[in-house]
């Protein structure tokens, strides 16, 4: 099949398959290229048609042979040309706009998709991405609307001092060194490792080093390093029962056996976990303020603990999230501070104290780990901003941060005395016992009201107050409601309790017709 060709000579009406100009800026290789390419595009130039020899079509547009090989080499180069040695050269079967033309893919039908025993799941994630798209995670967790009352675990978004925050990010950019534009170090920037240290010893008893200090995007990814650099597939956990459900993901999404260990009025039953899992490899616990009930683990359970552990050869992971923000006197020290043996590896972050979206945080790990952790982190996605880092050093630093939790706590007391008092008329309906430190309150049922349908028809209304049973493995005794204060001005909280009680009266009373009517 020929190829017919013309210049700007040429005077018919029909659109020449290759147009060019000696006036115009484009060199003429490109402008050759460019004709045919648009040729194939278009479908002028069909698959498998053949293209006249670099030589003859040189000589019919007065171009050097060069100049047409240029433009052939280019459009071979891109897929749009096939050339064979010696029957010549040919328009693509398939050219690349037809690949990157092609139809999307259909929308993923995800149950199937993730579905265990259905069989795409199988050749498209490995047995821990299955793991992970099976987990299901609390509504709220992966929001995107703003917080309503009373999402849980929110601090006082309102009250944070962002122009402070301007100022001291704006100083660093004015005077940004490559210092800040290159690479970081992967255990974190050293002036915030230096501030954390002192930090957590002098308000958390916790001994260290700056060495061990190794920063991370949150606590959320300090265990998903610790469960890849500690676990091997099958390995048992101990796991606070009920306890976080962010831990336990990244437990199941490791492959490791969660054992669920009861948590009673001094915390974490040492004794019940040794007789369900004596060889476990590790344990998880949050012994200043126990997530999500709120009780603090005695001296004696945290001697336990340790014992343990020394015997089972296991490590300890003591989630401290929220221990710096406290209303009533000083909290016992960290556990980290007791272990003589290097066990514990201590998680700290500023999610609570600064701001979620910071993703910042802390693992401060027996000096043995302290390479492991920074390659770890290296491999995963390098370190944290550097400029962010840079800046939460000097809020520490500068004495920012202490100011901070002095306003937040005062604030905080404020807030939850509000929502205690708004909740009061209900007290036949929940019991909503005070908390000394954190950021939520619960408020327990009656027996055998189901938690999860009060929260859903709270959800219904635009209330967001999250039922305690999914963060355990097994039923509880009796379920309750998470309802964070810190989060929402003293209005919004008295509305919402409002509105909450409504829902409580409606469900508790049906639930009570219920077990009438069953009895
Ligand atoms: C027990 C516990 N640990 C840690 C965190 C904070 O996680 P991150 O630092 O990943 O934001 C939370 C947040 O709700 C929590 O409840």
């Amino acid at each position: 099949m020929g190829i017919e060709i013309r210049t700007r000579r040429a005077s018919d009406a029909t659109e020449p398959l290759v147009l060019l100009d000696a006036h115009a800026k484009a060199p003429l290789f490109r402008q050759l290229y460019d004709s045919l390419r648009h040729a194939i595009i278009a479908g002028r130039l069909r698959p498998g048609a053949r293209l006249p020899a670099a030589r003859t079509l040189g000589a019919d547009l007065h171009l050097s042979r060069n100049t047409v090989d240029q433009a052939y080499d280019q459009l071979h180069a891109e897929g749009y040309l096939d050339r064979h040695p010696r029957r010549g050269t040919f328009v693509s079967r398939t050219t690349p706009d037809q690949v990157l033309q092609a139809a999307p893919p259909p929308p993923v039908d995800r149950p199937r998709l993730y579905a265990a025993e259905s069989a795409p799941s199988r050749r498209m994630l490995s047995s821990r991405g299955r793991a992970i798209a099976e987990i299901v995670l609390p509504a709220g967790v992966n929001a995107l609307t703003l917080p309503r009352p009373f999402r849980p675990g929110v601090p006082a978004l309102d009250a944070f001092p962002i122009q402070l925050w301007a100022r001291l990010s704006a100083r660093h950019w004015r005077r940004a060194s490559r210092r800040h534009l290159a690479y970081g170090h992967s255990a974190g920037y050293q002036p915030l490792r230096d501030a954390i240290a002192q930090q957590v010893s002098a308000a958390r008893g916790v001994r260290c080093t700056a060495e061990q200090v190794i920063i991370v995007g949150g606590s959320q990814q300090a265990l998903a390093l610790a469960t890849r650099l500690l676990l091997e597939r099958g390995d048992q956990v101990w796991m606070e029962e009920p306890g976080y459900v962010g831990a336990r993901a990244a437990f199941i999404a490791s492959g490791a056996s969660v054992i669920a260990v009861p948590v009673d009025d001094q915390g974490l039953d040492v004794e019940a976990g040794e007789q369900l899992a004596p060889t476990a490899r590790m344990a998880f616990v949050t012994p200043s303020h126990q997530h999500p009930l709120g009780v603090v683990m005695t001296v004696a359970r945290r001697l336990a603990l340790l014992d343990w552990a020394r015997r089972a050869d296991a490590w300890i992971l003591e989630d401290d999230y929220d221990s710096e923000i406290r209303y009533h006197g000083r909290p016992l020290p960290a556990m980290q501070g007791l272990d003589d043996d290097g066990r514990v590896i201590y998680l700290g972050t500023f999610s609570k104290t600064v701001f979620p979206a910071l993703r910042l945080g802390y693992v401060i790990v027996p000096r043995p780990l302290v390479e492991a952790f920074s390659t770890g982190r290296l491999i995963v996605d390098r370190h944290s901003s550097v400029v962010e880092q840079a800046v939460l050093a000097d809020f520490i630093a500068e004495g920012h941060y202490a100011r901070h939790l002095r306003r937040m706590r005062a604030l905080y007391v404020e807030r939850q005395e509000a929502l205690l008092d708004a909740l009061a008329p209900f007290h036949e309906l929940i019991d909503v016992p005070a908390t000394r430190s954190g950021l939520n309150v619960l408020a327990w049922l009656p027996p055998g009201v189901d938690d999860r349908r009060v929260a859903a028809a709270a959800a219904a209304i635009g209330i967001e107050a999250p039922p305690l049973s999914p963060f355990a493995q097994h039923a509880l005794p009796r379920g309750a409601l998470i309802l964070n204060f810190s989060g929402h001005d003293v209005e919004a909280l008295r509305s919402a309790a409002k509105k909450l009680g409504t829902v409580l009266a409606e469900s508790v009373g049906r639930a009570h017709e219920q077990r009438a009517l069953g009895a």
